[in-house]
């Protein structure tokens, strides 16, 4: 009678409570991730947060002290099992991507298949899909920085890795040509069908490629989410304030409300009395104007409005930066609008917070 076992479904990457410490400082601290193939995680966090650890680790030339990292549920490191990073079929892509300066483009993307059949069709596919058919016999120093790029990338995906770890890929680049080069590379990766770690410290480099964040800080995932949830429903302040300029309201949680002169905020699940922080982004702050001595006109969904006086304007392009210091405490806030607006200083305006857009946490 033949059988046909269920398939217990096996994540492409799972990293399990990995911890690793240098000189008795921990830097890396119980770590754990999982990610699909075909998923892109970031590792998203300060500097020094312990990303590059992480990253180093899974791809075997950093070892934790404790843990255990598995490939399509094979056990790469673990207590007794420590596989050398060629044995675990990851492909690396760091920030100084050193080509070999002495090989063609060609040779370079071939670097890491075996002789045979194959291998130049192989190699022949990956520069058309990086937009760099033709190039097969230039040399590294032929090519602009983007170019070299894109080899790099051909080149880490040619011998089809499990998974791709890349850090801070994109930061030799010049900035115009970033986002470019950022979506050609999501497109590659996503084609090649490829589980991804990136690690980056920029916010909005995350929010473009990631399938989901993780949030790090000192060692530690805060958070993880698909970047809309991380965005709009942060953790903590701190977390808030990663992603963008914050404006804070300090208040007193009292029977689930808080008082503010923005009128009263629903702070359900605080202890009595203790601080709150209600935390807007600049772009969630509405502003109305006087009306002719009417005052502003609030909805119910932006509470009471606020008086203050344009400290500053700057146009940034796709939005106006407007900062205001508010009359009832001199504090400062910032206000992002769409387009150009660009009231001159000490223009009287009124604040208004969108309900739907505050977060609230413990001060
Ligand atoms: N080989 C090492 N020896 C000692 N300290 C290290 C070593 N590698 C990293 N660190 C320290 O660990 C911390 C995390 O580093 P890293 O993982 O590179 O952070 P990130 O990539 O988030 O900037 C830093 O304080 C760094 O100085
Ligand atoms: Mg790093």
């Amino acid at each position: 009678m033949p059988r046909y076992p269920m398939q217990s479904h096996k994540p492409r990457l799972v990293v399990q409570n990995v911890s690793r410490s240098f000189g008795g400082r921990a830097v890396v601290r119980d770590l754990s991730l999982v990610v699909e193939a075909g998923q892109l995680t970031c590792l998203l966090g300060p500097s020094g947060c312990g990303k590059s650890t992480t990253l180093r680790m899974v791809a075997g030339v950093e070892e934790p002290d404790q843990g255990r990292i598995l490939i399509d549920g094979e056990e790469v490191f673990g207590p007794g099992v420590r596989l050398p990073p060629e044995a675990r079929g990851v492909g690396l892509m760091f920030q100084d991507f050193a080509l070999f300066p002495h090989l063609t483009v060609a040779q370079n993307v071939a670097f890491g298949l075996r002789k045979g059949e194959g291998r130049a069709a192989r190699v022949d596919e990956l520069l058309e899909r990086v937009n760099l058919s033709g190039f097969q016999a230039k040399h590294p120093h032929e090519l602009s920085g983007g170019e070299q790029q894109r080899v790099a990338l051909a080149r880490a995906l040619a011998p089809r890795p499990r998974v791709m770890l890349m850090d801070e890929p994109f930061s030799g680049l010049d900035n115009r040509l970033r986002d470019g080069i950022r979506d050609a590379t999501l497109d590659l990766l996503k084609e090649e069908g490829t589980a991804v770690v990136l690690v980056t410290h920029e916010p909005g480099e995350a929010m473009r490629m990631a399938d989901e964040i993780a949030l790090m800080r000192d060692g530690v995932i805060v958070q993880r989410g698909a970047p809309y949830n991380v965005y709009n429903a942060p953790v903590d302040r701190a977390a808030a304030a990663f992603f963008s300029d914050i404006n804070v309201i300090r208040g007193q949680s009292r029977g689930a409300l808080t008082q503010t002169p923005f009128g009263a905020f629903l702070t359900p699940g605080q202890t009595d009395g203790a601080a709150v922080d209600i935390v807007i982004r600049p772009q969630h702050l509405k502003i109305d104007f006087d009306r002719a001595g009417r005052g502003p006109n609030p909805t119910i969904q932006d509470g009471t409005a606020a008086r203050g006086l344009v400290t500053r304007a700057r146009f940034l392009g796709h939005e106006s930066l407007v900062e205001f210091r508010m009359d009832h405490d001199g504090s400062t806030l910032t206000a992002a609008v769409p387009g150009v607006f660009l009231p001159k200083p000490g223009t009287a305006l009124w604040l208004m917070i969108r309900r739907d857009r505050c977060f609230v946490f413990p001060a």
